[in-house]
């Protein structure tokens, strides 16, 4: 077994923050958060939009109050590229920053977990790609998520493009847990409709992966079917309606508890397959996910049919009264149904990916074999250019 928290059968381990604290208003527990952490120069980093937005203006009132210095680094983009990375880890190492803040969604959280360890071992990042490669904690990291879908406020997972290989990697190690996350739904209030429909079905994704991975164990398989219930109450209704406060709660709780989940069991190969049209085309990553889904569920429904209707059965009463067969089928229909309601593309053709980019992908996506291998069906370079055919 990895440190990293993998599981095998009944036999797992984990690590989470030492503290997570959940629920409307709960980012004014930074001050005394930071002060337990003994925090006397944080540094926020975020991206652009966030940095101009409400949320940082909420973040600095609730800061300038309890009179703790901090710095800002809000040169963020999505899907971040590596050099972003270095000159974050730049910023805090000159500024004499003890503490790192991760202010936004997935990229600015993955960034800030990294820059962490590089800021505090001048560690280079293209030696930390891969399993439990990087050599020590790194500065205390406090996440703080304004969308919800990465988990990577719980996760020991980062994810990076690689500009020149056309590629996103993985860093992944039980360092890379942050040390605390507030996670409070009113952050994730002034999202646009359409990423929180993308980061939605994301975290529906991940609850549904880590339920189905071969590396799922008691502990994650009940954190996985409470992410799914919660996230199928309320996806709809925090897409329709941004300041709908119970939905975005129940998102923002389905997201914490998928994020953990996956901490844990890991995703599998719908995230596998979408990884090459993040790197390769730019497709956001809940959207990547998305258009594969179908494709890998159909691909896998008969090696985990019982699995998938347990599923089933959490998303909707529906489902109740069917066999095993028929609640496994629903639930594949009704992520799709979910996603296009929702407006998140569900073909690859619609995203104006090329067919005759298929090998290409099919080539890189079977390379993915952290991911691959949690699936629940074992899956060879001729299934997977045959699953881009069908969900093309
Ligand atoms: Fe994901």
């Amino acid at each position: 077994m990895g440190v990293t928290g993998a599981s095998t059968g009944d036999r797992f381990s984990f690590r989470f923050p030492e503290m997570v604290s959940f629920g409307d208003g709960a980012v004014s527990d930074l001050p005394v958060l930071l002060r337990e952490m003994k925090a006397e120069h944080p540094l926020i980093l975020s991206g652009r939009t966030v940095s101009e937005g409400p949320v940082m203006e909420r973040i600095r009132e609730i800061l300038d109050l309890s009179g703790i210095r901090y710095g800002v680094f809000n040169g963020v983009e999505p899907e971040p590229p590596v050099e972003i990375v270095k000159a974050a880890a730049e910023a805090a190492r000159g500024a004499g920053h003890d503490t790192m803040i991760g202010l936004g969604g997935g990229s600015t959280m993955d960034l800030t977990k990294v820059a962490s360890v590089m800021a505090a071992t001048g560690a280079d990042i293209l030696s930390m790609v891969g399993r439990d490669r990087v050599p020590c904690r790194g500065l205390p990291t406090v996440m703080l998520p304004t969308t919800s879908g990465s988990g990577s406020e719980v996760s020991p997972v980062a994810i990076f493009t690689f500009a020149e290989e056309k590629v996103k990697k993985g860093v992944v190690s039980s360092f890379l847990v942050p040390d605390a996350a507030i996670v409070d739904p009113e952050l994730t209030w002034s999202v646009p409709p359409k990423v929180t429909a993308d980061t939605g079905m994301d975290a529906m994704i991940h609850a549904v992966e880590s339920f189905l991975s071969v590396n799922a164990n008691p502990f994650s398989e009940s954190l996985s079917l409470e992410a799914v219930r919660r996230i199928a109450s309320s996806l709809e209704g925090a897409v329709m309606d941004g300041r709908d406060a119970a939905s975005r709660r129940g998102m923002s709780l389905g997201s914490l508890l998928a994020g953990m989940a996956f901490a844990m069991a890991g995703t599998a190969a719908v995230h596998a397959l979408a990884y090459p049209l993040g790197g390769e085309f730019h497709i956001p990553h809940g959207t990547a996910n998305t258009v594969m889904l179908k494709s890998v569920m159909e691909f896998n429904r008969d090696q985990c049919t019982g699995k998938m209707s347990h599923l089933a059965r959490a998303v909707s009463e529906e489902c109740l009264n069917m066999s095993d067969e028929e609640a496994s089928e629903y639930l594949i229909e009704w992520m799709t149904g979910m996603a296009r309601r929702i407006g998140v593309t569900t073909r690859i053709r619609d995203l104006g990916v090329p067919e005759a980019a298929i090998p290409t992908m099919a080539e890189a996506a079977s390379r993915e074999t952290r991911l691959l291998s949690n699936n629940p069906k074992t899956m060879n370079r001729e299934d997977i250019e045959k699953i881009y055919r069908r969900a093309w």
